[in-house]
Formats: C-alpha cells, sequence, structure tokens
C-alpha cells in the first residue's frame, strides 16, 4: 500500500476541503511556501483553520506550543487569543527557533508568543501546577507523545482543551500490519498514545479523520466541581 494523506481521507475530499479553505494573509502564504520549499512540516491547511477556530472558541488566555516550527501554527493561534493572552512555544533546534521569533516579530506579535529553546519533555517536567494553561498543543515529536501526556494533562487547567496533531500518521497508526518497518516505533507509540487518551480518567478525546489525524482532549469537570464552581 502506497502511504499518502489519501490513507485518510480521500484525495478528491482534501483537495475539495483546501480549495475550500482559503485565506488572504500574505505572511501565512509565504510560511507555507517556505515551509514546503524547505520540507518543514507544518499543519496541514485544514488543521491550521481547525486551530484558528478553536482558539478563537476557547480564547485562551494561555497557550502552551509543542513544536514551533517555523512559528506558522503560534502565529495562527495568536489571533484567537484573549486581549492580554499569550502563547509560550517549544522548539529544540535553535536554528529553526531563530526563524520562529524572526517571523513572530514580522507579524507583530513577538509580545504575545515566547519561542522557548528547549527539550520538550524536559522542560515540561520542570513546570509546576502553578503553570496551569487553557490550550495545550502537541504537535512536536510523534514518537515521544505518550511521555509528555501526564505533564500536559497536569499542565492543563480543569475545563481546558489539549489538542495532539499527526496522530493517524498518514493513516498508519490505524492500518495493521501495513507500514514500513522503520516507522513502527512511532506507529506502535502513538496507538499506546491514542489509547492512553481514551483511558484516561481526566480527559474526554475525539479522534478527527483530518489533516494527518488530530485529537481533541478535553480535561473533564466533575459534576461536584462544576456546582462548586458557580
Ligand atoms: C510538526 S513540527 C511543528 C509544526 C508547527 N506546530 C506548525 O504547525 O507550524 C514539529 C517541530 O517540533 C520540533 N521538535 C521535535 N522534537 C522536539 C522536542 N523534543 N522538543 C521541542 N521541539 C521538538 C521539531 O524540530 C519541529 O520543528
Amino acid at each position: 500500500m502506497d502511504y499518502d494523506l489519501s490513507a485518510i481521507v480521500t484525495p478528491y475530499v482534501t483537495e475539495y476541503i483546501r480549495e475550500k479553505t482559503v485565506h488572504n494573509n500574505p505572511l501565512l502564504t509565504e510560511l507555507e511556501e517556505y515551509a514546503t520549499l524547505n520540507k518543514v512540516p507544518i499543519a496541514e491547511p485544514e488543521t491550521a483553520r481547525l486551530m484558528s477556530v478553536l482558539t478563537k472558541l476557547v480564547r485562551p488566555k494561555k497557550i502552551l506550543e509543542i513544536g514551533t516550527a517555523i512559528g506558522y501554527s503560534s502565529i495562527i493561534m495568536a489571533q484567537g487569543l484573549d486581549a492580554d493572552g499569550k502563547i509560550t512555544t517549544l522548539e529544540y533546534d535553535s536554528k529553526t527557533a531563530e526563524i520562529a521569533r524572526e517571523n513572530i516579530k514580522r507579524a507583530g506579535l513577538a509580545d504575545k508568543i515566547q519561542v522557548i529553546e528547549a527539550d520538550a519533555k524536559d522542560y515540561l517536567s520542570y513546570l509546576d501546577e502553578d503553570e496551569t494553561y487553557d490550550m495545550v498543543f502537541l504537535d512536536g515529536p510523534k514518537a515521544h507523545y505518550l511521555f509528555m501526556l501526564e505533564d500536559a494533562v497536569r499542565l492543563l487547567r480543569k475545563g481546558g482543551l489539549l489538542v495532539s496533531d499527526n496522530i493517524l500518521f498518514k493513516g498508519m497508526t490505524a492500518d495493521d500490519g501495513h507500514f514500513a518497518r522503520r516507522k513502527v516505533t512511532i506507529i506502535h507509540r502513538l496507538r499506546e498514545y491514542i489509547d492512553a487518551l481514551m483511558a484516561h480518567p481526566q480527559l474526554e478525546t475525539s479522534i478527527l479523520s483530518q489533516g494527518d489525524g488530530v485529537t481533541l482532549s478535553i480535561k473533564t469537570i466533575s459534576d461536584k466541581e462544576r456546582f462548586l464552581d458557580k
């Protein structure tokens, strides 16, 4: 089987969705072209739009992003931030982090988005619970999502949203036995990650087969907590 995004969504449907999902932001277009030319993995156009809609819905004060790349998704999410909202985004490659900072400055968002050069796995474990976020966007190393889950949940406020990208990994996560051998570790870890999300006592998760596969997980509030909140 030849793996591409058609393994998740039929190509003509993807084509149709992308044809309709247009924006007229010249900087974002430039970043999309840069990413294609330089093979930088950024969110698929339909996932980028989903992130835009979700942030405008949640109106977060604080977003934590794991995996900045060139700042594309940070810039998109910043449009939905609460007026005094902030994004902290983690990137371990210093050259990439520098490009992201430059793009963020050009977007006029340097005061809203802080790019931190760090290995996310270590960085998350250093943050304490006082540092809670309204939204966490997990878009970094797929093989390590599983090991970041508990920190992500710990750092998410109750009622907050955890979005994880690339969880269907071009369809391979869902396809028993038909994947390239060199991808076997990532695929097994993604499967374990999805199982962990679905079984997590503090999360309610929906799996979306759009883009490269996205999960939306809400950190649940018990009825008792909801009652005490009022
Ligand atoms: C899929 S890209 C992020 C795309 C970006 N969110 C967007 O849509 O514009 C993943 C990024 O995570 C970075 N990354 C990989 N492992 C990491 C780690 N352990 N800590 C921090 N960043 C990491 C990679 O260098 C890469 O730039």
